[in-house]
């Protein structure tokens, strides 16, 4: 396993549409071990091929139960290999997202409340989730990577372009200063 260098905004290489994987061989079974990795250690819930360099429809989660404190839960990760939604609920629901490739900015996106999702898993298994809650979210967000779209591109320009500019910044600070 390894982790992996995972891409910020506005790399352009985060706006290209992720080509489907065409089977779930020993490299891609390796490439989602090391993203499962990469996720956990950022900490983050989510990440999506894309976000580590690789243009492949396939995602990793790892959602913690809700209801519950996050702290002490077990890891339970979920990988998910050319995802399709197969129906969205027509009930929509708002929730403050965030994203690896957007260290520490965050906005509140509208997204359905509840999916289903058909999937390839691990194994190369054909699967079908039923997701609620911060799952659907995440998946949502999640497969958006795939078609190049990050979650501020669901808000407005005006805000967009501000967590744009406060990245930068950020940015600029963490850089070593000469000496
Ligand atoms: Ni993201």
């Amino acid at each position: 396993m390894a982790i992996l260098n995972i891409i910020e905004a506005p790399d352009p290489r985060l706006k290209v549409k992720a080509k489907p994987v065409k089977q779930v061989d020993a490299r891609i079974k390796q490439l989602l071990d090391d993203m499962v990795e990469t996720m956990h250690a950022a900490p983050g819930i989510g990440l999506a091929g894309p976000q580590v360099g690789e243009a492949l429809r396939l995602l990793v989660i790892d959602v913690p139960k809700e209801g519950l404190p996050r702290e002490g839960q077990p890891p339970n990760p979920m990988k998910i290999v050319n995802p399709e939604i197969v129906w969205a609920s027509d009930e929509l629901k708002p929730w403050e997202e965030g994203c690896l490739s957007l260290p520490e900015q965050y906005a509140e996106v509208v997204r359905p409340a509840e999916i289903k999702l058909r999937y390839l898993d691990e194994t190369g298994t054909k699967r079908e989730l039923h997701a609620t809650g911060v799952m659907a979210v995440c998946i949502q967000h999640e497969m958006d990577h795939l078609e190049g779209v990050l979650f501020v591109d669901h808000i407005s320009a005006l805000r967009r372009n501000m967590i744009l500019r406060k990245l930068q910044k950020a940015r600029k600070l963490k850089q070593p200063v000469p000496a």
